[in-house]
């Protein structure tokens, strides 16, 4: 009987020590497990008999039970203690401002390019996409570039393997667009993209920049209607009060060839430092399809005509924003991106 006293009592003063669920836990395995102490004293009472065996039990089960108990209810308090202690660590404040996270836009590239596209889309232009790696032959032979031409060069333009380049113009996709009709019927589209040219980046040059293309392919197609077209554009574009002018240029693919120049938005054409003092900025080469080009692409320049040009996309947005130099536009600088945010 003393023994069975000393066991509880031994188990109680460890349970008074143990503090954690661990703790609480390892004392539970260590005195009521099938070889704890408690498991010693049941095997006496094979020694015993009658009265005395079931007074020895009766005992043994009630300080077995004891010790239980409180070990139960010692463990669920610690239990419940330590879920709270954790639950108040894991707390999160929902009060608190979140990590905002910064909104992307459109760049003014692309503010730009759209813009362009919806003008012609509303004059009954398809869209067509070019390739931004090009053949030789849709880039320069196939627009009556001659093979000695300096465009050529590698020093301005970046070849790739297999008789690739780089696009230097959007004017690549005329031929395209002219052979996927097989020489016949009307063409009217755009095609917007990237060119690369090996220039040395500086304020008003740069590697990579923007082109419209457009194509007009049909019986009859004059240059009359050319500036027509070019006058509703640059109107829309710069505002009503814009004119333009055409100034006799020369471009391999086009004869007669224009360069497009439009009155300056920012003096109204009186000359200042944006203009350089003329009046007119330049925005677009264009002219007549050349006979050879219709030809070379499977068009009869007795039967057809047309007219194409290019407008440049970073001009365009250099002149609408007053941006003042042309690499802003690609170098990604969230400063001067921001300004472009949309409200
Ligand atoms: N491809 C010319 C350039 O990059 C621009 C151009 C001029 C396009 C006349 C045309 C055109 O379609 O007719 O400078």
């Amino acid at each position: 009987m003393e023994e069975i006293e000393k066991t509880l009592l031994a188990g109680l003063e460890e349970l008074e020590k143990a503090s954690s669920s661990r703790e609480i836990i390892e004392v539970k395995n260590r005195y009521l497990a099938k070889k704890g102490p408690f498991a010693a004293l049941y095997k006496e009472l094979g020694k015993l008999s009658g009265n005395e065996k079931a007074a020895f039990g009766k005992a043994i089960n009630e300080a077995r039970g004891e010790l239980s108990e409180k070990l139960e209810k010692k463990l669920l308090a610690a239990l419940s203690k330590e879920e709270n202690e954790r639950l108040l660590k894991e707390k999160i404040d929902i009060s608190l401002p979140g990590t905002s996270l910064e909104e992307g836009h459109t760049n003014p590239f692309y503010l730009i390019l759209d813009e362009i596209v919806d003008i012609f889309v509303s004059m009954g232009y398809d869209v067509v996409e070019g390739e931004d790696v090009e053949t030789v032959d849709y880039n320069f032979t196939l627009l009556n570039i001659p093979s000695e031409h300096p465009s050529r060069d590698p020093s301005d333009t970046f070849y790739l393997p297999k008789d690739g380049v780089l696009r230097t113009q959007t004017s690549a996709a005329q031929g395209r667009v002219m052979q996927a009709k097989g020489g016949k019927g009307a063409i009217k589209v755009i095609s917007p993209g990237k060119c690369y040219r090996r220039d040395e980046d500086d304020l008003t040059h740069s590697h990579q920049f923007g082109q419209v293309e457009g194509l007009v392919v049909d019986k009859g197609v004059s240059l009359a209607e050319l500036k027509g077209t070019l006058e509703i554009f640059a109107k829309k574009m710069f505002g009503e009060k814009r004119e333009i002018r055409f100034r006799s240029s020369y471009f391999p693919f086009t004869e007669p060839s224009v360069e497009v120049d439009v009155s300056c938005a920012n003096c109204g054409g009186k000359g200042c430092s944006m203009c350089k003092g003329t009046g007119w900025i330049e925005i677009l080469g264009a002219g007549e399809v050349h006979p050879n080009v219709l030809r070379m692409n499977g068009y009869d320049p007795s039967v057809y005509s047309g007219f194409a040009f290019g407008v440049g996309i970073d001009r365009v947005a250099i002149l609408r924003y007053g941006i003042d130099d042309i690499r802003r536009i690609y170098a990604n600088d969230k400063r001067f991106l921001s300004a472009f945010k949309e409200e």
